[in-house]
């Protein structure tokens, strides 16, 4: 399948930012999107204390709403977690899994990152597994065997097309302002993509991967471009929809 038939996806990650009165935001975006023709699915990851307002006010619209994280497990003692099936039932359809800062503050394994993206499977969610490299990983050479021990470590039995979306989201480039190059984007992406065929089989051909790390209005149509990207994890550019909808009009 050539990149071109993938349905791309543009998704926002507010990470801990937002209470009640951030929700007016996907409601003008709701309004934005109204009778616009999009060329890509759209979702935005609120924290999960508002994630069914954040579905009640886009109600009847085009954008889908996920969760940041899940546990492993279905339930139990977990003080403070919350599992995938929890998520599904607030409203969610996707779970970000692995992102970066749930690898660095909560020191998070890509064996922990498998078994949370294996639990949003089992919720029924979309799991968009997280991986990239740090800025001393690629000054010594390394990203590419990084994103290749990360991809087999991380993405469960049972991922493909439909179930698993990963990001690749360079650990320099988040919320930074700094950007990979196109090349250097092209290059992780293509590799991406040759590796998910291995362990994903002819899934991998169809799997979305998205590209993440300061992604704004005025890059998104150059990072977009490049080979084997299809689509964006974005940051703070999604927590205006003003920003967003700046991105989101690559795929307009
Ligand atoms: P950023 O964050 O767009 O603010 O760099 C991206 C991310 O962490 O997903």
């Amino acid at each position: 399948m050539s990149d071109t038939a993938i349905r791309p996806l543009v998704a926002g990650n507010w990470k801990m930012n937002g209470t009640t009165a951030a929700l007016r935001e996907p409601r003008l975006l709701g309004a934005m999107l109204k009778g616009v023709k999009l060329k890509c699915d759209v979702l935005v990851c609120p924290p999960a204390t508002i994630i069914r307002r954040a579905k009640a006010v886009m109600k009847g619209g085009k954008i889908k709403v996920g969760g940041q994280d899940c546990h492993a497990a279905a339930s139990g003692a977990h003080t403070g977690d919350i599992s995938a099936e929890m998520l599904k039932d607030a409203g969610a359809a996707m779970v970000i899994v692995g992102h970066s800062e749930r690898r660095t503050n909560h020191k998070e394994t890509d064996a922990e990152v498998a078994a949370k993206a294996k639990a949003a499977h089992r919720a029924g969610l979309v799991a968009i597994i997280c991986i990239g490299e740090t800025l001393e990983e690629r000054k010594g050479g390394k990203t590419l065997d990084v994103l290749t021990s990360q991809l087999k470590g991380s993405i469960p039995e049972g991922a493909n097309s439909g179930n698993t979306v990963i990001a690749y989201e360079p650990v320099w480039a988040i919320g930074t302002g700094l950007t990979a190059s196109t090349a250097e984007v092209a290059e992780a992406h293509t590799h991406i993509r040759k590796e998910i065929g291995k362990i994903m089989g002819a899934e991998g051909a169809k799997t979305r991967i998205l590209y993440g790390g300061s992604v704004k209005p005025s890059n998104a149509a150059e990072l977009m471009g490049a080979a084997n990207v299809n689509g964006a994890l974005v940051g703070g550019a999604s927590l205006k929809a003003a920003d967003f909808i700046g991105i989101i009009k690559t795929y307009m």
